[in-house]
């Protein structure tokens, strides 16, 4: 797509987790169109397929695999059968995530927020902080063979200023802002970026629980009066996986102006 090419993604092997829906959803789409060899990371097949077929339309490089990103050993067999396949990883897009379910009538602020165990709290730093970290590790000697590297980290505007969602949530999404600049001072004389999105509000599945009024709430205090889209989350994280990129370490807000409000 014309709109990708000065970005260079054409032929770049391109990871993305949490690509069954929603943000990594989109990235993903984004990335195929811009002729990128398209790799699908998530813990359900099924869902990775759906979108798989999906970005086939652009490029016929896809390739779904079930993975955890929680877990080290999932993630070395993964990325192992990336580089068996494609022999290189040159974009990784960290953006699994998960949240708390609420039951009919709960909100966050009154009845997760003090509430959690230490297996729940604990889960939220597996996915954002250790998940970054076990991706980070599998993917970085191929970058560094290869001269090149752009990681983007989709983190949340929880992770800079909190808010009242679950605390295990926002504590573990401000540690992947301050594990995205380590990693960055690191590994920049190999020309790895790695660099972190920090959405506010989006319309995607992780979202389900959101009643229509929280929507019209987040909608009438954004200077841009909507609520976000995933492509347009997606949009943002491209910036940073571009070949001519002199930025790293930093968090880019993506909430369409709310935090001014
Ligand atoms: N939606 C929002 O308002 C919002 C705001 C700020 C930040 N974010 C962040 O944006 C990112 C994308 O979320 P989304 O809104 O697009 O929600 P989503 O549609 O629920 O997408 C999250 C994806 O992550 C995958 N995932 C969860 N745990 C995983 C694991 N251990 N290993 C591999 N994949 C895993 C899920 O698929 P499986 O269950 O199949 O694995 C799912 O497809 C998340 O990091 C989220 O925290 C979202």
């Amino acid at each position: 797509m014309a709109q990708y090419l000065e970005y260079g993604f054409d032929g770049r092997v391109a990871i993305i987790t949490g690509a069954g829906s929603g943000i990594g959803e989109a990235e993903a789409i984004e990335l195929a169109k811009g002729g990128a060899k398209t790799v699908l990371f998530g813990r359900h097949l099924e869902k990775l397929e759906k979108v798989a077929d999906e970005c086939r339309k652009y490029t016929n490089d896809v390739l779904p695999l079930a993975v955890d990103v929680s877990s080290r050993e999932s993630v070395q067999e993964g990325v192992g059968k990336v580089l068996e396949t494609y022999g290189r990883v040159e974009i990784l897009m960290n953006n699994a995530g998960i949240e708390s379910r609420l039951k009919p009538g709960e909100t966050f602020f009154n009845d997760l927020f003090d509430k959690q165990d230490e297996e729940t709290y604990l889960s939220f730093y597996k996915v954002h902080a250790w998940g970054h970290y076990n991706m980070n590790l599998a993917c970085i000697p191929s970058m560094i063979e290869n001269h090149f590297g752009r990681v983007v980290n989709t983190t949340s505007v929880t992770g800079i200023h909190g808010n009242y969602s679950t605390p295990g949530y926002t504590a573990s999404k401000g540690a992947a802002i301050t594990q995205t600049k380590a990693f960055a001072m690191k590994y920049g004389k190999y020309n790895i970026t790695f660099n972190a999105i920090a959405p506010g509000m989006v319309d995607t599945p992780m979202k389900i629980d959101a009643t229509p009024r929280e929507y019209e709430i987040v909608a009438n205090k954004t200077p841009l009066g909507r609520v976000a889209s995933a492509l347009d989350i997606a949009r943002c994280a491209l910036f940073f996986a571009q070949e001519n990129l002199f930025v790293t370490g930093q968090c880019l807000t993506c909430d369409g102006g709310s935090d001014l409000a």
